[in-house]
């Protein structure tokens, strides 16, 4: 999981990938845990680099066990038996390691657990407003952004040009800039720059474009939350993190359409933005609720609310007609078994997991809600070759791809 040089590398290192010697000669397979003799060979074959799986060694057994601690934790409600929860703790587990060994300070059980907040003293009454009418408030009330509905247009147009995509995109500025951003960043990995938007149409495709220029709209609307609510960072990091890892896992997948698995979970929990919106201090006490009791952050809205951010996206998604096979990944996405043809909420429900799985390294502030073991089955993936691979491949976008939104 870290790259270190040949100076760096220790015995008792485990080999996160491969190594293979310069001339292409494997030497050791991923897994196996470098010796001296080991490392001596290396030293003597010139390899400069290994890929292992914890730098962290220089950690004392105490600080270990407290990330242990700290970790275990954040997966009270996941299943530990079942192997990929095993390989996403083991992930959770390095990752905090790493953190810890350069410096991070791992959050005491005070802010963990919410201790010092106030609580807001405008409490919400159960009760008060039910998701449908929260909803129609809110879209009475503030209109969606134009652009939004005349990328739909084109996008539900089969017979819509390149040309004409482009033209639609192209004037909104904003999006534009963004757009070009994307397509030039590691989520798609283009070799040469592209710099204009009917070279991107040409590139990624016409659907694909107007799917991602329909998420970023969408993004836009909520750019006005107060930032004491929540820290809208670390909500799109998540949401972006989600993404990522559902594009991986779609392309996983037959058939599956990479573009709109990473909008799906860029958006996946847009109910939370619209609670922000209108229920602030509800929504402010279900995080704290969570925090508090340790329990999943949907577990706290039920108690808090009695009702989840999917109960809300269901409204708002069908009163913005947004396309309908986003909306029921959106949707689904904490129940994906429930839906009748599960694997595209499915998706995100496992990026969702990983995404949190990689989050409790930086002080992610919620409980892991539990794995749904058929939704993962559905996908037939190997847990221990693809979860390991696609969290580096999501370290090393995650950055870039933050930026070209924010
Ligand atoms: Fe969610
Ligand atoms: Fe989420």
């Amino acid at each position: 999981m870290s790259i270190l040089s040949l100076e760096e590398l220790k015995a008792g290192m485990v080999l996160a990938s491969d190594l293979v010697a310069s001339d292409g000669r494997m030497l050791f397979r991923a897994g196996t845990a470098l010796n001296e003799r080991h490392l001596e060979l290396l030293e003597r074959v010139g390899v400069a680099r290994a890929d292992v799986e914890t730098p962290a060694t220089d950690l004392d057994a105490e600080t270990l066990l407290a990330v242990e601690g700290y970790v275990r934790d954040f997966f009270l409600y996941v299943n530990p038996d079942f192997d990929p929860c095993i390989h996403m703790f083991r992930v959770a587990m390095n990752l905090t390691a790493q953190n810890v060994s350069r410096g991070w300070e791992l959050p005491d059980q005070g802010i963990r657990r919410a201790a010092d907040v106030e609580h807001l003293e405008d409490i919400f009454v159960k009760g008060m407003g039910d998701p449908a009418t929260i909803v129609r408030h809110e879209t009475e009330l503030s209109s969606f952004p134009d652009i939004f509905f005349r990328i739909k247009e084109v996008l539900e147009d089969e017979s819509a040009s390149a040309d004409r995509i482009a033209k639609v995109v192209s004037t909104d500025m904003s999006l534009s800039a963004k757009l070009i951003k994307l397509v030039n960043s590691p989520l798609y990995g283009f070799p040469q720059a592209i710099d204009s938007i009917s070279r991107a149409v040409a590139l990624v495709g016409g659907k694909e474009l107007s799917t991602l220029a329909l998420g970023i709209s969408t993004i836009n609307y909520f750019k006005d939350i107060p930032p004491e609510l929540i820290d809208m960072k670390s909500f799109w990091r998540h949401s972006i993190t989600c993404g990522i890892f559902a594009k991986i896992l779609a392309g996983t997948q037959h058939g599956l359409s990479p573009e709109r698995f990473f909008i799906a979970g860029l958006l996946h929990d847009v109910g939370r933005l619209i609670l922000f919106k209108k229920l602030p201090y509800a929504s402010s006490e279900a995080m704290l609720f969570a925090r508090e009791n340790s329990i999943p952050l949907a577990e706290a809205e039920l108690s808090v609310m009695d009702f989840i951010h999917t109960d809300i996206s269901v409204p708002l998604l069908r009163s913005w007609k947004f396309p309908r096979g986003l909306a029921d990944m959106i949707n689904f996405h904490h129940n994906p078994m429930e839906f009748p043809n599960p694997l595209d909420p499915a998706v995100i429900h496992v990026a969702d997991a990983l995404a949190n799985a990689v989050e409790i390294s930086q002080g992610g502030m919620y409980v892991m809600p539990a794995l749904d073991e058929e939704a993962w089955n559905l996908l037939g993936i190997d847990a221990e070759s693809f979860i390991e691979d696609a969290v580096r491949e999501y370290a090393e976008q995650i950055d870039v791809i933050m930026s070209a939104f924010f």
